[in-house]
């Protein structure tokens, strides 16, 4: 497609920006529906987001990801803000509605359209397991409460986060119980779960060799047929999901949720279903490519 007077500015707004993945990924997505849209990578220091904003109404761009270090200060810059996104307190789009900025948040939701896909995994009366309580563990734990759950359990380093969270998960009233524990006191809690998820960056790259429970840990919390993921995609399969999968566990990288969360952020920009396995293949071409530089 090629640019011209039509065509509709996108863009992700950060500081640093210039490894993201998403220009690539959402390009792809204009070029296969047909629309005559471009975005790129924007780095925006944190005294140039007010004016960055300004810039998308300026500009009439159609919308915006934003990501580290924006999700949380941006949402004072705009009209309307879903209200989940309120409720996890970071937005990571923008939706251009006529002049009017509507901020919501794709993460949570991403994740979970991305377990369902890849893994079928229904989290429906199960019991689910999240490791860590920053940003990512607050979209994930919002958007798998709203699956009805039988049971959250929260488990963070530094517990008070983990209690804040389960806190206003229960304070949301999606009726799914969630507990909050310490990392460091799982052991102890004597449960088991159907689904674990990791949103720590404990065996991120170039950490491979660590993981947020011990392997002995790991088999005393999984259920039969329990269902393993990790929001890390550098390395696709982490020491958690490789000793997950060699006890028989269904497996789930962190690729999906990036790859959905930036469907449902084109979902809400076009009106359109993203083409999310041309979004898929266009990370995962990138990835390959960069594995081979690097080796
Ligand atoms: P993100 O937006 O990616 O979730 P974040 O908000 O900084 O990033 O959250 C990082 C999460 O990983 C937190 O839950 C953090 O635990 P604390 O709340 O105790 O800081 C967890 N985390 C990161 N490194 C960790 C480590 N080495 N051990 C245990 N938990 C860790």
């Amino acid at each position: 497609m090629n640019l011209d007077s039509q065509t509709v500015m996108y863009g992700v707004f950060g500081d640093p920006v210039s490894h993201s993945k998403s220009p690539l990924m959402q390009n792809a997505a204009f070029r296969a529906a047909g629309i005559n849209a471009a975005y790129a990578a924007f780095r925006v220091s944190p005294e140039n987001l007010a004016a960055a904003v300004a810039g998308i109404r300026a500009l009439g761009f159609g919308g915006v990801n934003v990501t580290i270090p924006h999700k949380v200060a941006v949402m004072d810059h705009l009209d309307d803000i879903d209200e989940d996104a309120r409720r996890i307190g970071a937005v990571n789009t923008v939706v251009n509605r006529n002049g009017r900025l509507f901020g919501c948040n794709t993460d949570g939701i991403g994740y979970v359209r991305s377990l369902k896909e890849e893994t079928g995994f229904a989290a429906q009366g199960r019991r689910v397991l999240v490791l860590g309580a920053g940003g990512a563990a607050r979209g994930v734990a919002f958007a798998l409460s709203r699956e009805a759950p039988e049971l959250v359990v929260i488990a963070n380093r530094t517990e008070e986060k983990a209690s804040l969270l389960a806190e206003s998960v229960n304070r949301a009233g999606t009726g799914a119980h969630c507990r909050a524990v310490r990392l460091a006191d799982l052991a102890s809690l004597g449960e088991r779960f159907d689904l674990i998820v990791n949103t720590t960056s404990i065996g991120m790259h170039p950490n491979v060799d660590e993981m947020p429970v011990d392997e002995d840990l790991l088999d005393r919390l999984v259920n039969e047929s329990a269902t393993v993921s990790d929001l890390i995609y550098n390395p696709p399969e982490t020491r958690l999901l490789a000793r997950a999968k060699a006890r028989g566990a269904t497996v789930h990288g962190g690729l999906g949720m990036f790859v959905w969360q930036g469907a449902v952020a084109f979902e809400h920009w076009t009106g359109v279903p993203a083409p999310v396995q041309v979004m898929r293949e266009a990370v995962e071409r990138e990835l390959e490519r960069q594995q081979k530089e690097t080796n």
